[in-house]
């Protein structure tokens, strides 16, 4: 595994494997692995030759009074985890000063519009912009055919697949499917900042999920009873403190009135203590689902 820190020596690096006519994958991180982001670089060896892991944590897609100063930076184990997962052909671990070398906050950003209206991005002030801004930069570092992302940062991949369309970055994007503990919880670089009793109540989450898929299987098509549903599923645990549930179309990110023959993605932000959790499912109602 090639570790690299610069962006010119990623570059380089990039440019000798497509040299040597070699499709490479990104896999986009922000470190702190877990089983879902090995999931995402078996995704990524299956459609690439070359593989690339990016563990950078972003400053710019914090907002005033997020986790990034206390975020885990755990290179050593990352590196480690990579290895006993089989190894990848490049890690991509610039500092801060080699991915915003004019400082911070940057002078150039990347914007995509209207798509962070709602979920996340209603109360997250300026972290799509810090993440389409930075997957661009991580673009054009590593120079992939091919990226994944997890499913689990819907809005996030709804949005970063707009972009690159609209830009033209000729890249492929992937989304992978979320990887869950047996009980049900998304797996999350956040979850290790649970107590136990938070870690056991925050089983509400896909529970709340689970239950509007089996509402919509009985016929349900009413978007708001499924927000209060939900709403109600995470009440029952005592520690958790919902931020938002919300039920959207999967294009444009937006409420809907009704549900109709598309496809739509109910969504949640819980608190637990200082952790907050996202989660989601596709309500694919074009498919055979329902
Ligand atoms: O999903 C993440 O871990 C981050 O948002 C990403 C895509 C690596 C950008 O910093």
């Amino acid at each position: 595994m090639e570790l690299l820190h610069t962006v010119e020596g990623m570059q380089a690096h990039a440019d000798a494997a497509r040299a040597a006519s070699q499709r490479l994958a990104l896999v986009p991180t922000m470190g702190a692995l877990h089983e879902g982001h090995l999931a995402l670089v078996e995704a990524a060896r299956q459609r690439a030759d070359h593989v690339t892991v990016s563990i950078f944590v972003n400053p710019t897609q914090f907002a005033p009074g997020e986790d990034y100063a206390q975020y885990p930076r755990t290179l050593d184990s990352d590196l480690a985890a990579l290895e006993s997962a089989g190894g990848v052909d490049a890690v991509f671990a610039p500092t801060p000063e080699a991915m915003y070398p004019f400082g911070l906050p940057p002078f150039t950003t990347v914007h995509v519009r209207d798509l962070n209206r709602y979920l996340c991005g209603a109360f997250r002030e300026g972290h799509f912009e810090g993440v389409t801004t930075v997957v661009t930069k991580l673009f054009l570092a590593c120079r992939p055919h091919v990226a994944i992302f997890g499913e689990k940062d819907a809005q996030q991949l709804a949005i970063l697949r707009r972009m690159t369309a609209e830009l033209g970055f000729g890249i492929e994007v992937i989304g992978h499917p979320i990887v869950r503990e047996a009980d049900g919880l998304a797996l999350s670089s956040r979850n290790r900042y649970l107590s136990a009793e938070e870690r056991q109540q925050a089983v509400v989450v896909s529970k709340a999920l689970a239950e509007v898929h089996e509402a919509v299987a009985g016929g349900e098509r009413d978007p708001r009873a499924l927000v209060d549903a939900m709403r109600h599923t995470v009440a029952t645990a005592p520690l958790a403190e919902l931020q938002y549930a919300e039920v959207v179309d999967t294009e444009l990110l937006q409420p809907v009135e009704t549900l109709t023959s598309g496809r739509y993605l109910a969504a949640l932000a819980v608190f637990f203590g200082a952790t907050r959790l996202i989660d989601n499912t596709t309500l694919d109602l074009e498919g055979s689902d329902y």
